[in-house]
């Protein structure tokens, strides 16, 4: 199979086609492209899956087609991760790592207080890393340079989602005393995964894109980000249980009170 990598500039042939994708341009594999190839017509080829926002496999018409620029994540300087936008990623994707190892072992001894530190610290380097570098500087900045779908986006962000909200109820779990291990592990598990696809796939594809003026704002965002965030303090375990079950309580005998209200001018005729 060919390893060379065109970058084709597309128009959707769809009539009516009202998502992101009616134009844009595309890296593909020359071979993939010959697959994908709708017809004998050469100017034609089926959306590659996933690619269409509708969901469908739709006609583009090739517009424009040169070699793509090849990106190897090879060539960046991982000494100075802070240098470039992607290295900055990866670095922080190995700090989590190392997180998520020490919640791992924490879990083997069912230390649940200090896994209750340890997963708050998780949860606040996923938000600010995922939730606010990724989802809020990256992806907006890379929104109009189109070499890759927004649907690979939209697969990121719903790993983001899953990830924090395993995360976020295996601590809710705990503040009740419970460690869930179904939770924890299918958060790892996936937590993991997500990783290695950023790593080895969605950093390639967005590596190229990236060029200087988008690496320095790219950066500029993350840092701000960096500075402006405001974690979530862990507190204490038990007394933040004991003051959800008392709101709870309360918000119980309030919506009693209302029913038996309710029920007492009920037939009465009384509107007030
Ligand atoms: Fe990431
Ligand atoms: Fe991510």
């Amino acid at each position: 199979m060919s390893t060379n990598k065109v970058e084709v500039k597309y128009r959707c042939m769809h009539s009516s086609c009202c998502a992101n994708c009616r134009e844009g341009s595309i890296a593909l594999n020359e071979d993939y492209l010959k697959d994908l190839a709708a017809s004998s017509e050469k100017e034609f080829f089926k959306s590659p899956k996933g690619f269409c926002r509708l969901g469908f496999s739709q006609t583009f018409k090739i517009v424009a087609m040169k070699e793509a620029e090849e990106f190897d994540s090879q060539d960046l300087d991982f000494a100075n991760p802070e240098e470039h936008p992607i290295t900055l990623l990866m670095a922080e994707h190995k700090v989590i790592l190392a997180k998520m190892e020490k919640v791992e072992d924490q879990l083997r001894i069912r230390d649940i207080d200090a896994l209750w530190t340890a997963c708050t610290e998780l949860e606040n380097d996923l938000i600010l890393h995922s939730g606010i570098k990724e989802e809020e500087v990256l992806f907006p900045a890379l929104q109009n340079l189109v070499t890759f779908g927004d649907a690979l986006v939209s697969i990121i962000k719903e790993d983001h989602r899953e990830v924090l909200s395993l995360l976020h109820n295996f601590r809710t779990a705990l503040e009740d005393g419970e460690i869930s291990d179904s939770i924890i592990i299918s958060m790892i598990v996936s937590l993991r995964s997500h990783i290695r696809k950023e790593n080895l796939e969605f950093f390639e594809i967005i590596g190229k894109c990236i060029d200087e003026s988008h690496r320095v704002s790219i950066l500029e965002g993350m840092k701000k980000a960096q500075e402006n965030y405001v974690p979530i303090e862990a507190g204490d375990r038990q007394k933040i249980a004991e003051e959800r079950k008392a709101a709870k309580a309360k918000r119980h005998f309030i919506d009693e009170s209302i029913n038996a209200f309710r029920e007492v001018n009920s037939g009465t005729g009384c509107c007030h």
